[in-house]
């Protein structure tokens, strides 16, 4: 018997969205139906809403999200009813070609649920990075679903799914930043500011912080930056060369991801460093480098998908870093709203005002 709850929808291009009544089926084998307690307002879902993803409409938003398992269906055996979980978008396949070299962070076949939760004249949704939990409840692949310790606050804890732990590990795991490096991260948003926060965790020595709003810059200082850079008619790659003796930083990372900012981190980083690439940019965008700088200077340029990151490997663990009060995750909750507030939170995101929203459910 499928269950009628609240959920927010995206119905058309760049229309606001709005709350309807969506049927959630009981799960089928290899799926759980898994009751949203909160879920954060990244980006993406504005990006879904202005079609900037595909046209698949009507959307059902959020994908931040944790909550606690309500049922599951045949063959489940990763999760139970009342596990306290946060979801993911990389529910490792076990076949992919990523998966049996054994990387599965880089799963290329990753599972979403196969039933369709829908409008109430049956129109199917298209959830959002295969989550859609800006509802009460909502049905996913059971490997979507990475147990977590229960003490955690569920509106820190959803974030990891998504931006939070795109920027952690852009800095633990795609850039390996370790003890004494420098590492400067370019755009201190959501994603930029766990990036900070990850290269402190991983024991840099100098966090350059570089941003165009003083109050990110504030937020990263917060965070465990050591230095900032307001970009604002700043030659970015020269203040980062002064604060790393004249030699530009171990590690750059992107966190805003367009051509301007490639290009400073390109130049910002030392000879055989490391560029990570975690903002992502729009189909048009091009960029041009003298392939002989490419080669001259050296090291990697790498782009980090969700952080490189290992869901049932990473979650438990920075949730326990959490818990212990060595990873201030609790920062990134600007303010938490209710589920008619989303549209509002798009226009705080769109003006800087927040690093996150996180709707309470
Ligand atoms: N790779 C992934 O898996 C992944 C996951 C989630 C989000 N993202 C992407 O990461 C990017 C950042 O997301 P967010 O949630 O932090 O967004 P955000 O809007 O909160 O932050 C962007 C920040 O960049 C700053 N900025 C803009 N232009 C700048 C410039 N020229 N120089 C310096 N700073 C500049 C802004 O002031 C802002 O603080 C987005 O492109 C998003 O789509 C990637
Ligand atoms: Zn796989
Ligand atoms: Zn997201």
């Amino acid at each position: 018997m499928a269950q009628q709850v609240r959920g927010v929808i995206a119905p058309g291009r760049g229309e606001p969205v709005r709350i309807e009544t969506i049927n959630v089926p009981d799960p089928g084998p290899g799926e759980a139906v898994v009751d949203v307690q909160a879920c954060g307002v990244c980006h993406t879902d504005l990006h879904y809403r202005e079609g900037g993803i595909n046209d698949d409409f009507p959307f059902l938003l959020g994908h931040e999200a944790a909550g606690i398992v309500e049922s599951v269906g045949e063959g489940v055996t990763e999760v139970a009813p009342g596990d306290f979980v946060i979801l993911n978008w990389r529910a490792v396949c076990g076949q992919c070609r990523a998966c049996t070299r054994g990387r599965p962070w880089y799963c290329f076949d990753t599972h979403n649920a196969t039933q369709k939760m829908t409008l109430e004249d049956g129109t199917e949704l298209s959830p959002a990075l295969g989550i859609g939990a800006f509802a009460d409840k909502t049905l996913v692949a059971a490997g979507q679903c990475t147990k977590v310790d229960a003490a955690a606050k569920p509106e820190v804890a959803g974030l990891l799914g998504c931006g939070v732990m795109a920027g952690l590990g852009a800095a633990i795991n795609t850039g390996g930043v370790t003890r004494g490096d420098s590492v400067a991260v370019i755009g201190c948003g959501g994603v930029g500011a766990a990036a900070v926060l990850g290269a402190r965790l991983a024991g840099a020595a100098k966090i350059i912080a570089v941003d165009l709003d003083d109050r990110k810059l504030a937020t990263a200082t917060g965070l465990g930056a050591t230095h900032t850079i307001n970009g604002t008619g700043t030659d970015v790659v020269a203040a980062v060369q002064e604060l790393t003796g004249g030699f530009g930083a171990d590690v750059v990372i992107d966190a805003v991801g367009v051509p301007e900012t490639y290009r400073q981190a390109f130049y910002a980083r030392d000879l055989a460093g490391t560029v990570v690439l975690v903002g992502v940019p729009t189909p048009e965008m091009r960029l041009e480098l003298p392939l002989l700088d490419v080669f001259g200077r050296g090291g990697s340029l790498k782009s980090s998908w969700y952080g490189d990151c290992l869901p049932s490997r990473d979650f438990p663990m920075l949730i326990d870093l959490y818990l212990q009060g060595r990873l201030d995750l609790e920062a990134f909750v600007s303010e938490t709203i209710g589920l008619d507030d989303v549209e509002a939170a798009f226009a705080k995101m769109h003006h800087g005002d927040v690093l996150r929203s996180v709707v309470i459910l």
